[in-house]
């Protein structure tokens, strides 16, 4: 079952069209890697699916329903989450408070129209973030302020943050960033054992050993256009794509 459609997708900005007529899908349960080389367009994708962007054409639709029309925390509400490549954690607050206020996000993202709903709801909620930290094998950190933890840890806990509005979308912008060797095995251990759980992924990363660790297949972008789309190793060794990639800074993709 598809759960997930991007239909003709086009975005412009002044007179530059980067995203030129784009269209995927995303069955249920599956983890579709958004490849491309810098520029490609892959982070205007997921703009364009949060609301942060509006396409200029096309249609974005989570389970049948066009999301276009909807404001961003609508599109929470109706099953989509992103880890933010740069809203980073609160680093005054705790491990716990962060993953809580990703339910304040899903409530509606403003303070005010969410503190009722806090205040009944408050107890089931940290029950929730304390449950996701356990699943994440997180307990240990949930005490600590945020801005305290190691690079690798933060990442984990803004995953977590993400599943606190329990979506059926997780987008995740460049997971890896940042991350040694070590903390990518991790990461992707908690990646699979979210899919796992039933919850469907688009990932932008240019780790190709870490895509293709975790993803089912790949679309790859090249100035704002879909070259390929395939099983991770089929589109690591399409010609069209070595090409693109060899056209930018070739040294970035030594995983590719
Ligand atoms: N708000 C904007 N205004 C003007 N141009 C933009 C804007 N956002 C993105 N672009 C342009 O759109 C193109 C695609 O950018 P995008 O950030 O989506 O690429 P990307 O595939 O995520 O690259 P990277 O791998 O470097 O993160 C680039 O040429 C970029 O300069
Ligand atoms: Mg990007």
């Amino acid at each position: 079952m598809t759960l997930f459609r991007i239909e003709n997708l086009r975005k412009s900005f002044g007179g530059l069209e980067v995203i030129r007529g784009v269209s995927l899908e995303v069955a249920q349960g599956q983890r579709l890697a958004l490849i491309g080389p810098n520029g490609a367009g892959k982070t205007t994708v997921f703009n364009l699916i949060n609301g942060y962007y509006r396409p200029d054409e096309g249609r974005i639709l989570l389970d049948g329903q066009d999301l276009v029309p909807m404001a961003p925390r609508l599109r929470i509400r109706h099953g989509l989450a992103r880890s933010f490549q740069n809203i980073r954690l609160i680093p005054h607050l705790t491990v716990e408070e962060n993953v809580l206020l990703g339910a304040h996000i899903h409530a509606g993202g403003m303070l005010a129209q969410a503190l009722p709903l806090f205040m009944g709801r408050g107890r089931k909620l940290r029950e929730q973030a304390r449950g996701l930290l356990e699943d994440a094998g997180l307990t240990a950190h949930r005490g600590a302020l945020a801005g305290s933890l190691a690079y690798g840890l933060r990442k984990r806990v803004e995953v977590v943050r993400a599943l606190m509005a329990r979506p059926r979308l997780l987008l995740l912008d460049e997971p890896c960033a940042g991350l040694n060797t070590q903390e990518r095995g991790v990461l992707m251990e908690e990646l699979q054992r979210i899919a796992a759980s039933g919850v469907t992924m688009m990932v932008v990363e240019h780790d190709m050993h870490f895509v293709g660790g975790l993803c089912d297949r790949a679309i790859v972008l090249n100035f704002g256009e879909k070259i390929a789309e395939g099983t991770p190793a089929e589109v690591a060794r399409d010609p069209a794509v070595i090409e693109a990639y060899l056209g930018h800074e070739p040294e970035k993709y030594a995983h590719a």
